[in-house]
């Protein structure tokens, strides 16, 4: 098989949780431009609708499953919806996640305990819903989206939570790519830098905000959603089949300096 053919995601099935707008929405994209029928597991009915709507019409089949990825159910309803498709669950990512600038002494026991439940455990469930499926495949790739926040401490806010459920997360996928390695199931995450997207993208015209992040980045912008899906397809795809527990950070170089 030629590397053309490895990288092309024709006829596979994925799910992306989060999938209705921002990091998730252009992962999608990428994923069905490449040929994927995408399940839009997201928990926003009207932004995962439209996605589902416009990835259909780039040719695969692509459905919307309202899922809080919070809860194990729900994520086994998009599992389900993706098998209804062609009998398979090539690739999952566990994309969905919150932020929340707080300083460490004013975090309150639910503060904590909400960023957990999306930026870490959903991801755990969303492993978990995917992993009889793929063994029995022999086959399946899982993508989770850390963050370079994990990698190091951001500033001027303050986002320990935030730092941690990112730092887990990479752990985490590790930890499952070693003890899933012998089923042929790879699990890979992506740490993105500050995105233009709707989560970080406006803080880049706060003048309090904007030019420290601008400062600390080589190359001096948010990175654009759509310079990730590039990153996110090859780890998707036959072409990363020896890649497993890596991290692939996408951050214009903020993480060298
Ligand atoms: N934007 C950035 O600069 C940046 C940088 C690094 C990492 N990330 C990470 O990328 C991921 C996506 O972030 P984004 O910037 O696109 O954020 P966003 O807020 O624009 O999008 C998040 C999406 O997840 C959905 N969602 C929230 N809770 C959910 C739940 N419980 N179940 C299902 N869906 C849920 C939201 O409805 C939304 O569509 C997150 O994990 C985030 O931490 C973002």
């Amino acid at each position: 098989m030629g590397l053309m053919e490895k990288l092309s995601l024709k006829g596979r099935t994925g799910i992306v949780t989060g999938g209705g707008q921002g990091l998730g929405r252009a992962f999608c994209q990428g994923f069905a431009e490449m040929g994927a029928n995408v399940v839009v597991a997201e928990i926003n009915e009207e932004t995962g609708n439209r996605a589902a709507a416009e990835l259909s019409a780039l040719g695969g089949k692509s459905v919307f499953v309202r899922t809080d990825a919070t809860k194990r159910k729900d994520l086994d309803s998009a599992v389900k919806a993706a098998l209804a498709i062609d009998g398979r669950v090539d690739f999952m990512m566990n994309n969905a996640g919150v932020t929340d600038w707080k300083e460490a002494e004013n975090m309150s026991e639910g503060d904590w305990r909400k960023l957990m439940a999306i930026n870490l455990d959903a991801v755990l469930y969303g492993c978990q819903a995917v992993f009889e499926v793929m063994k029995k495949q022999g086959k399946g790739s899982i993508i989770n989206t850390a963050s370079m926040s994990g990698h190091i401490v951001n500033i001027p806010q303050c986002q320990a939570g935030y730092n941690v459920s990112k730092a887990a997360v990479m752990h985490l996928t590790k930890s499952l790519a070693v003890e899933w390695a012998q089923y042929g199931i790879r699990v890979n995450s992506i740490s993105p830098g500050y995105m233009n997207g709707p989560m970080a993208g406006k803080f880049f015209d706060d003048p309090k905000i904007g030019p420290v992040w601008r400062g600390m980045t080589p190359m001096r912008r948010p990175g654009e959603p759509e310079e990730l899906a590039g990153a996110a397809t090859l780890l998707a795809s036959d072409a990363s089949s020896f890649t497993t527990g890596s991290d692939y950070v996408v951050d214009g170089g903020f993480t060298c300096v």
